[in-house]
């Protein structure tokens, strides 16, 4: 490396950018020019919809001066951008290149080198008659490195993304929030690439926008060997809103378009590195597992059927009628075949109380579409309220038996196939609604045993039993969907002590990537995601395990540093 006192004013250089990542939960500034400055390689990509530049890149600049020797390494260069098109992602305001200082930024030296060859920059680039207006920056050419990451992600600041620290992690934020994003990049990707990476970003504000996208344009910006694309959104049967009484809920997106998109960028050779392939992300988020795996016992998925939305629609009650007929109908079936004797405690009886069922949606999150109902007039409604929820598109609900008692929930965390850390948790009230609220967390397994478990060793012990070898039969499971073993998922597991010293465990959720991790390390899961990139990244760990933040700021936005 170069020694900050070895450069001198006008020096060639290349410098590592990095736009901050941005804030969430509203707090981003949309009244001032900010730190959201984004290389565009042309206007349109800055100011109309799908914003697209890069966030983190080589690029080219020029030392205005250098620290003084004393400095050592750790000094900053003060230096001019080459590249001009800068562009603020959520307004789509261009800099104002009639400031002279506004291409003036500072970074520290750890960030800097000397200029390569790999630049094919106009005299206007190298500070010589910079034009005011116009001009383009498609053909500058840039820095050969490991991997170009293609990152897609929410960019209506308007409609802020919004976590609460309790359900979702206190330092990674959920997973479509811009803290997530920062973490992967700077926990995992920085640390182990050093640089030697590069990060294309497409603000997405609106589904409308994916069939505009040319995945084969977007990789021929690329100068990375190995290309990734990874999305930070949530896929919903919904339309997005912006005029209605509550505006859609940022991060949603129409997942018709979406997976549209996702499978034309999988057919140019990019794979979906976050959170799943396609085909697998749409099995787990649509939920469309979930029935066909509650007729095989062994897997202890409650039973469900799936209710068409055009019976509910045209007569609820009936629908609710067939749908609990339907799940009497597989219980026998279920019971009658003797081979593997799963859960059974939560079996409806004839004669007994109303029966007790859960409606739900798929490309649903955060439990906000799962009502707890009791008998066909409840369920009438429910199916009638799901499915005629404004601006939802959703085609079909699922209604499944609901387990007797949830006594507390295991969140297991899996990583190729082993569960590495395991969450407790209950929601302690069903509202009034048939909503699950009053989320908490156990401590440890111990607590979760005495508190929640009626400290029963036994019974517990047996669920831990349970929980094994159902984890075993899931992995197996997972490597039937996709040839390519799954980095991680998570399984939700509902446990009821249904004795003394026994244990009925079920099944709730195979949970794609993006599940909330509050309970594990981020760092670990994105650790295993770069390793599934290619084999040549999973040689490159980090020095010492190394995962905390990168040195140095982050590179600043071009303007404020000018000044
Ligand atoms: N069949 C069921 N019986 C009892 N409780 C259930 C059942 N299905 C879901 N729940 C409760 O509802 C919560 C949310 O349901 P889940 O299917 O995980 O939806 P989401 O994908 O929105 O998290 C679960 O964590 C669990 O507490
Ligand atoms: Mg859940």
């Amino acid at each position: 490396m170069k020694l900050p006192h070895m450069y001198r004013p006008g020096d060639l250089i290349e410098v590592f950018y990095t736009m901050p990542y941005g804030l969430d939960n509203g707090q981003e500034r949309l009244d001032l020019l900010g730190d959201r400055w984004l290389l565009c390689p042309t206007t349109m990509l800055g100011t109309n919809r799908p914003r697209t530049g890069w966030t983190e890149r080589w690029l080219p600049a020029t030392v205005i001066d250098a620290p003084n020797v004393s400095s050592g390494t750790q000094g900053s260069i003060r230096f001019r951008w080459d590249v001009h098109m800068w562009f603020d992602w959520a307004s789509g305001e261009r800099i104002d290149m009639s400031d002279p200082g506004a291409l003036f930024d500072v970074a520290p030296v750890t960030r800097v080198r000397p200029r390569s060859r790999n630049w094919n920059l106009s005299p206007a680039n190298s500070g010589r008659g910079i034009p005011a207006l116009g001009g383009t920056e498609l053909h500058i050419g840039g820095v050969p490195v490991s991997v170009s990451f293609i990152v897609f992600r929410w960019g209506a600041a308007k409609i802020p993304i919004q976590y609460d620290a309790h359900s979702w992690g206190r330092t990674e934020g959920s997973t479509v929030s811009a803290r997530f994003v920062q973490l992967f990049f700077n926990r995992a990707v920085a640390p182990r690439l050093n640089f030697d990476y590069e990060v294309l970003t497409v603000f997405v504000q609106h589904s409308d926008e994916f069939v505009g996208i040319s995945p084969e344009f977007l990789a021929s910006m690329c100068s990375g060997r190995h290309i990734a694309a990874l999305y930070f959104l949530w896929p919903i049967q919904g339309q997005q809103t912006y005029g209605d009484k509550i505006s859609c809920t940022a991060a949603y997106v129409d997942a018709n378009p979406f997976f549209e998109l996702v499978a034309r960028m999988e057919s140019a050779g990019i794979p979906t590195r976050w959170p799943h392939h396609s085909h697998l992300w749409k099995c787990l988020t649509s939920k469309e597992w979930v029935p066909h795996m509650s007729v095989v016992p062994k897997y202890h998925v409650p039973l469900t059927t799936r209710v068409p939305k055009s019976l509910v629609i045209s007569n609820p009650l009936n629908a609710a009628r067939q749908a609990i007929a339907t799940l009497w109908q597989l219980q026998k079936e279920k019971r009658a075949d003797d081979s593997y004797i799963g859960p059974a405690h939560s079996d409806w009886t004839p004669g007994g109380t109303a029966e007790r069922v859960v409606a739900k949606l798929g490309y649903s999150y955060e439990g906000v579409d799962v009502k707890m109902v009791q008998g066909e007039y409840a369920l009438s409604d429910a199916l009638y309220s799901l499915t005629t929820q404004q601006g939802y598109t959703n085609d079909c609900v699922y209604v499944q038996q609901r387990v007797h008692r949830v006594d507390l929930e295991a969140r297991c965390f899996v990583l190729g196939g082993e569960v590495v850390e395991t969450l407790y948790t209950r929601f302690a009230r069903i509202d009034r609604g048939g909503y699950v609220r009053d989320y908490e967390k156990a401590h440890s397994a111990e607590e979760a045993m005495r508190d929640w478990f009626y400290n029963d060793q036994t019974a517990w012990q047996k669920a831990m039993e349970h929980i094994t070898a159902l984890t075993r039969r899931w992995y197996v499971w997972m490597l039937a969907q996709s040839a390519e073993p799954t980095v991680s998922v998570r399984i939700d597991y509902m446990l009821e002590r249904v004795g003394p010293g026994q244990a009925d465990v079920w099944t709730g959720e195979v949970g794609e990537q993006g599940y909330s991790m509050g309970g594990i390390d981020p760092v670990i899961v994105f650790s295993s995601v770069l390793d599934s990139i290619s084999e040549d990244l999973c040689q490159r760990h980090a020095p010492n395990g190394f995962s905390g933040p990168r040195d140095g700021p982050p590179g600043k936005r071009p303007h404020r540093e000018g000044h």
